[in-house]
């Protein structure tokens, strides 16, 4: 495969991003085209030309300036018509260094013939006119349109990814690379959808009545205390679930709600997961006992972090199977009574509660980590940014250092690996090259 000297381009281009945006509008209205955009340049071509800009992250004040009484529309649209198709054709990008087999797979050609339409969806607004109402309504029905064919992205994703392990199995090289695609994939898939929902709920122009100060998906004074509590309220997954207990520190004083800039939506499906996980395991582990131990949450907000706890004493996992909880290799095809029980969760089953969540928890430069005593129980936190300032778009870009470690994942262990013969003690082996 050929590739584009990037970092040369790059370096060029994303110095600053809005002069990049310039030239490159320049290079597509200058191309011989007649007409539409999307039918006078092949696909391939648009994945390679929006591909050579970085994508640029915005911070939780950007979304909120966006949004807040002088949202200009118009703006909005200038931006999302460049930044859009440079997301996708950036992950599109990567989508090539999967393995063939997995490529071939109905569900994958499926997932890139979507992934293609609404590129050329996208890039037929680049030659339109931003000061045409008629341009913008459309635009945003555009994006409503992206948004629901792109539903289904993450099961097929997996489904593919089932389908090819079944067929082919696995080994370590592709494990690493298919979950360094994945966790990428998704971002970016989070990262596009975040961008498509604020502009639809924003400039669609009916205002949210449940939530008048919300901005798009967008709480401005987010009291994560309370969305803690309305998650416990929907998690009706058994009879008898363990109770829950709250405990908040707040560092500017005891009673003080804790509140931060962020998406309730993305928190729910953190703490969803993390409760079903945690009742589960708690459910299962004291399937006799006449009393269930408690889950108990901490949550508490400093400076920096806004930390939320979530503690079970659901048994717990050892150490060497941790990583391996956020692997989507690992995962397997949801067993019909998972599907039974998905009307709340599509996904329930795939096994990707905890890596979903985590890319969730990493998008505003959070974290999701899991720390477990074996034959005890299992603590998951969940890391937020305190600072609005500090919660930026944490976004994959496709450039040298991705395109390596996509050729570099097979290279020898760096750390000797034991001998499983004990025979062996004592006579020195060859070193491998
Ligand atoms: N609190 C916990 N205690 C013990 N084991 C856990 C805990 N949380 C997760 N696990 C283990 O990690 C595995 C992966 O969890 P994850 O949430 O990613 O997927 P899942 O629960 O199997 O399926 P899904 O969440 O997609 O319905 C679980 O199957 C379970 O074995
Ligand atoms: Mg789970």
């Amino acid at each position: 495969m050929q590739h584009l000297p990037l970092q040369s381009i790059r370096g060029n281009l994303s110095l600053h991003p809005v002069r990049a945006m310039c030239r490159f509008q320049l290079a597509v209205t200058m191309s011989p085209s007649t007409g539409h955009l999307e039918n006078s340049i092949p696909k391939q071509a648009l994945v390679d030309r929006f591909s050579k800009f970085s994508p640029s992250p915005l911070s939780m004040k950007q979304f909120i300036d966006f949004g807040s009484a002088n949202a200009c529309e118009k703006t909005s649209f200038v931006f999302l018509r460049q930044e859009l198709p440079v997301r996708l054709a950036n992950i599109m990008k990567e989508i090539d260094f999967l393995p063939d087999k997995l490529l071939s797979t109905p569900s994958l050609q499926l997932l890139q013939s979507w992934y293609a339409t609404s590129l050329m969806e996208l890039a037929g607004f680049l030659e339109k006119d931003p000061d045409d109402k008629a341009i913008l309504k459309k635009f945003t029905g555009t994006l409503v349109n992206v948004r629901n064919r792109h539903n289904n992205v993450v099961p097929t994703m997996a489904q593919g990814v089932v389908e090819y392990k079944e067929a082919f199995g696995s080994d370590p090289v592709t494990n690493q690379n298919v979950q360094y695609f994945l966790d990428r994939f998704y971002m970016s898939r989070i990262s596009t959808r975040m961008l498509m929902n604020q502009h639809s709920l924003i400039f669609d122009g009916s205002a949210n009545p449940a939530h008048p100060k919300h901005i798009g998906t967008i709480d401005p004074d987010c009291d994560v205390t309370e969305v803690v509590k309305g998650t416990m309220l929907c998690e009706q997954y058994y009879l008898t679930s363990p109770e829950i207990d709250i405990t908040q520190v707040n560092a500017k004083g005891p009673d003080q709600p804790l509140r931060i800039v962020y998406v309730p939506s993305h928190l729910y499906h953190m703490l969803f997961e993390l409760f079903k996980n945690a009742m589960r395991a708690t459910v299962e582990t004291h399937e006799m006992a006449l009393h269930l131990p408690p889950v108990k949450v901490r949550v508490s907000l400093g400076s920096e972090d806004l930390t939320i706890k979530i503690s079970d004493r659901g048994g717990g996992v050892p150490l060497r199977k941790i990583e391996r909880l956020f692997s989507y290799m690992y995962s397997t095809a949801p067993s019909p009574v998972d599907v039974d029980n998905s009307r709340n969760a599509p996904l329930a089953g795939f096994g990707y509660g905890l890596p979903i969540s985590r890319l969730y928890a990493k998008y505003f430069q959070g974290d999701l980590q899991l720390y477990s005593m074996e034959g005890y129980g299992t603590s998951a936190v969940i890391y937020l940014k305190a600072l609005s300032s500090d919660s930026v778009e944490r976004l994959p870009v496709y450039n040298q250092s991705a395109i390596r470690h996509y050729q570099t994942s097979n290279e020898a262990d760096d750390w000797c690996m034991p001998s499983k013969d004990p025979k062996k003690l004592g006579k020195y082996e060859r070193r491998s090259q």
